[in-house]
């Protein structure tokens, strides 16, 4: 693991956007693994700055979203489309046929995860996987547990993941209880894979990633085995390392 450590919040969406811009700079065509959640926002603010001044184009990239939640659709405030959308989507250009988010609404969503993660397949694999990561060590949304799953699946979220994921909604009860993630196989499929991590409460989480056993009760943690993983972390969450 490559280990960034930069300043605050602010140096690391930078930091993160400077390696994005290399990836879009070097191959036009290159496929994003996208993620969501707070930690990234100054990422894609940077991006689109970044788009704007003309330093990068989006015409010919694909996206991939790690992950939605099952039962809300893409207009719903809390859904990951609609932060996709309000965040980057909206602001940079990337003709919509290349822009694929795993569909929270089907019914069929067995069909939906396989259908993912052949279009994944067909694009030639994700050339550059952004992740965050949660309180508990969770990638994407595949959650601490005995066993984990290679590729696109339906997850029954963590009680830790509702509490910490219920700041976004009006109450805990109004959180998704189910998702649909990319798998642990998936994200690792990823030629790079860059995952960022600010603020104190992810300090235990990012231990356990880069100094902990490899284990499925911290997914984070597979990301050793990993040839290019690159860690971009504020001082923070570095403070246990
Ligand atoms: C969610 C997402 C993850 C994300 C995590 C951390 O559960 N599924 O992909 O990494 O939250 O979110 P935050 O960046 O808001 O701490």
């Amino acid at each position: 693991m490559k280990i960034h450590i930069v300043d605050d919040y602010e140096g690391m969406s930078a930091e993160a956007a400077r390696i994005v811009a290399d990836q879009l700079n070097r191959k036009k065509e290159t496929v994003l693994g996208l993620a969501t959640g707070s930690t990234v926002e100054g990422l894609y603010r940077e991006l689109v700055k970044m788009n704007d001044k003309g330093l990068i184009g989006f015409e010919n990239v694909t996206t991939f979203n790690l992950d939605e939640y099952i039962g809300l659709g893409p207009e719903h405030p809390q859904s990951y489309h609609y932060y996709m959308h309000r965040h980057l989507f909206g602001h940079v250009g990337i003709p919509a046929g290349r822009i694929n988010i795993p569909a929270g609404l089907e019914e069929d969503s067995e069909r939906t995860c396989r259908d993912y993660e052949l279009a994944i397949k067909a694009a030639g694999g994700i050339d550059l996987q952004i992740l965050g990561i949660g309180v508990n060590g969770h990638i994407g949304f595949n959650e601490p547990a005995g066993e984990l799953k290679a590729e696109t699946h339906l997850v029954d979220l963590s009680a830790e993941t509702i509490k910490a994921n219920s700041r976004f909604f009006e109450s805990m009860d109004d959180v998704p209880r189910r998702a649909i993630t990319m798998g642990v196989g998936s994200i690792m499929h990823a030629r790079t894979i860059m995952l960022l991590a600010s603020g104190e409460n992810k300090a235990g989480a990012i231990k356990q990633t880069v100094d902990g056993p490899i284990t499925t009760a911290v997914p984070a943690s597979l990301l050793q085995l990993h040839g290019e993983c690159i860690l971009v972390l504020d001082r923070e969450a570095a403070s246990l390392l």
